[in-house]
């Protein structure tokens, strides 16, 4: 447990891509975890092998980084027929999405509270369709670019985990760090680049707007979409 490691353990924790600045819950978010997640909820003790849902009509989709669920929940309804899991450290959101897929009877989402970074590498291999990540933070001053959650390793196990042809898209309205992105993809053995090398691809149809997305374009930011493909 990490509350009861001593100082010298804390030295060597990873580098997390968040920090805990949870937030305030509503009282209603707050019942939909206690009463919504035996319904809704994965729970990872010992990472995540053998715990995600079998695919439904051969699809599951990861989004890592829901936030508040916007994309999730529109994917979901848009493909019924396919399986989606979240999984994102940040539990107002996962309320908040709670309260919605139950509002929206959707049935097919299946949310995980925890660090991609830590829980990801124990997915079996060749287990998803599809992995999403939509507007990471961004972690825009220089020292903290450590924290970056898209490194070239991590993109390598992201690859390992996606079926044969099976899609991994990203979107960031932070150029440098979508410049990063792509240099990591084209340095990542399992991934192809679908748009070509170093080359962004045109926002698809398919990609819901979200919370983040609509900041970064209240602020004049330019949005960057990336697709990657298992090779
Ligand atoms: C900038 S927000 C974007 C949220 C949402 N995707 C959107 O576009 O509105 C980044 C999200 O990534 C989550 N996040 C950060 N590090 C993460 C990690 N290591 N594993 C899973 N989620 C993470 C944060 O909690 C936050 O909800």
């Amino acid at each position: 447990m990490e509350h009861s490691r001593d100082m010298n353990d804390l030295t060597e924790r990873p580098v997390r891509s968040f920090v805990r600045r949870e937030g305030r819950m509503t009282a209603a978010q707050k019942r939909a975890l206690e009463k919504l997640w035996p319904v809704y909820g994965i729970d990872v003790d010992r990472g995540l092998a053998g715990k995600l849902p079998a695919p439904r009509n051969g699809r599951v989709t990861l989004e890592i980084g829901f936030g508040d669920g916007e994309a999730l929940l529109a994917l979901a309804k848009q493909s019924p027929q396919g399986r989606f899991i979240g999984i994102d450290p940040h539990r107002p959101g996962a309320g908040r999405l709670l309260l919605q897929l139950e509002r929206e009877e959707v049935e097919n989402v299946r949310l995980i509270i925890g660090d991609a970074a830590e829980l990801v590498p124990s997915i079996e291999p060749k287990s998803l369709t599809q992995i999403l990540v939509l507007f990471p933070d961004p972690w825009p001053k220089k020292r903290h670019h450590k924290r970056r959650l898209l490194t070239p390793e991590f993109l390598r196990i992201l690859g390992e985990k996606l079926q044969p042809q099976g899609g991994l898209h990203i979107a960031t309205d932070w150029h440098e760090y979508a410049e990063e992105i792509l240099n990591a993809l084209d340095e990542t053995p399992n991934l192809c680049n679908e748009a070509g090398r170093l080359a962004f691809c045109a926002r698809p149809d398919w990609r819901p707007v979200t919370k983040y997305e609509q900041r970064g374009l209240r602020l004049g930011h330019q949005v960057f979409d990336i697709a990657g493909k298992r090779i």
